[in-house]
């Protein structure tokens, strides 16, 4: 039943309203809840969705004015909400314990001592940070990995005055790109290698799957290898790799004639101070790559492929553009962007060092350590600067909540080409150490960080730090 590529039109998924407006806070309300949506042609696949949708609705916010999102679960499973790339209070971040449960009642393990509450809870984000694109996804303690494959994701725009006043493409051509692999069974149920589908047990994947579950279907904001119609004008893309383990390579094909094919103004929490020309743009699991393509320096008729050159066959490829107009278009990327201050070595005041290692058993570790919500293993100061080691033992892209970054070093050398900018994500290499510079500013309390292969992180690659 592999749908044939590039037939299916490019879905955007829609922005969602706030239910009411008061005292300068927006309330939203989001019920997560399965529904039966046509992926695959001709077939139903049930999933569970942030207001029955996969990927979920859109969050458009400005930076600085506060909003609150009741989440209600009308799933069968506990559920935790967390808002990636974001500076959140500790209590409304999605720790892995605090869990929202069924409506309809619990009955199997649950909590490890965390902060619980049945059929919904309130999630308050004062989203005190600069324009970029967040995302949201499920962050249940052990089970995130077959959360997330079922459907519970989606898009968090920030936006900015320093945004608005940019000259970027905007409205109909700003587009979220949600890509993400799946598989399925015959009769077109998401094939998640877990344990039990509605899992009550200790994890939610096997150890077989333990190295991270890829699926055989490229999804672009849920559809199989879609095509999207574009105007030969410049589109802004914000692409997110929201795959549980698989990482691309995207490029086009054909590529433009002169220039590059994508020009990169924004990493994964902001918009850089320059833009930087890509051919390749590689993205490990969680990260997200702000950019524009100029669909003027095609003809008219063409059509573009977006493929992933780290695979070959169906998963080598991910979308196409058809460029089917001529059509006016004022938009430019300018040679500045935003301020963007880079962090310097000697601002840091403390070095930690982390390893990212399996276990010689069943599972994945931090420093010789399976997660444990009860215990810290950093213990930063409230807006101090810092300097974090990573070293692992194969692809481990590693994400810290609430502290953006910048990339001080990858291998002894320079930061490569995906590094630019404030990231909150990082995608480390096997045996390459890298050093990162991290701001603890906002918030104290605990937080994780983890491998965002999510097999990982759910078969134990995660830790706290604890903001003092
Ligand atoms: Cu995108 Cu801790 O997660
Ligand atoms: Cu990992």
């Amino acid at each position: 039943r592999t749908p044939a590529p590039f037939k299916t039109p490019l879905p955007v998924p829609s922005v969602l309203k706030p239910s009411r407006t008061q005292g300068g806070v927006d309330y939203y309300d989001i019920v997560q809840k399965p529904a039966q949506v046509e992926i695959l042609p001709g077939i139903k696949t049930e999933i569970w969705g942030y207001n029955g949708q996969f990927p979920g609705p859109t969050l458009t916010t400005r930076s600085g004015r506060p909003i609150v999102v009741r989440h209600t679960n009308e799933l069968e499973v506990p559920v935790a909400v967390h808002l990636h790339g974001g500076k959140t209070p500790p209590e409304h971040d999605g720790f892995p314990t605090d869990l929202i449960l069924p409506g309809s009642g619990w009955d199997g393990h649950d909590a490890h001592g965390g902060d619980i509450s049945r059929g919904s809870r309130e999630y308050h984000y004062p989203l005190e940070q600069p324009a970029a694109t967040l995302w949201y996804h499920d962050h249940r303690m052990d089970f995130t990995g077959p959360q997330v494959y079922h459907g519970l994701a989606g898009f968090h725009l920030v936006h900015d005055e320093a945004e608005d006043n940019l000259p970027l493409p905007k409205g109909e051509r700003d587009i979220p790109l949600l890509i993400c692999d799946r598989s399925f069974t015959a009769d077109g149920a998401f094939d998640y290698p877990a344990v039990d589908p509605s899992p009550k047990g200790e994890h939610g994947v096997t150890e077989d799957f333990m190295e991270g579950v890829l699926g055989d279907v490229i999804l672009v904001n849920g559809a199989p290898w879609p095509v999207l119609e574009v105007d030969a004008a410049r589109y802004r893309f914000r692409l997110l790799n929201a795959s549980n383990a698989r990482r691309y390579r995207l490029a086009l094909d054909p590529g433009p004639q002169s220039g590059n094919a994508f020009v990169q103004v924004g990493s994964d929490v902001g918009l850089l101070g320059r833009p930087i020309g890509h051919d390749e743009i590689q993205m490990a699991p969680a990260e997200r790559f702000d950019v524009v393509v100029d669909f003027s320096k095609f003809p008219v008729g063409t059509r573009i492929a977006m493929v992933n050159k780290l695979d070959d066959g169906d998963t080598g490829k991910v979308m196409q553009f058809h460029v089917v107009r001529k059509a006016s278009d004022n938009s430019r990327v300018p040679t500045k962007l935003v301020d963007f201050e880079p962090l310097s070595r000697s601002s840091a005041t403390v070095t930690r060092k982390f390893d990212f290692n399996q276990r010689s058993d069943d599972g994945w570790d931090i420093n010789g350590k399976t997660y444990d919500p009860e215990r810290d293993d950093a213990a930063p100061e409230l807006g101090a600067t810092e300097i974090w080691r990573f070293d692992g033992d194969a692809h481990h892209p590693v994400h810290l909540h609430l502290a953006h970054f910048q990339v001080l070093s990858r291998n002894q050398n320079d930061p490569g080409p995906y590094d630019s900018g404030w990231k909150d994500t990082i995608d480390l290499e096997s045996g390459k150490e890298m050093e990162i510079i991290a701001r603890f500013t906002g918030y104290r309390g605990r937080y994780v960080f983890h491998c965002h292969n999510l097999e990982h992180e759910d078969m134990g690659m995660m830790a706290n730090f604890r903001v003092m």
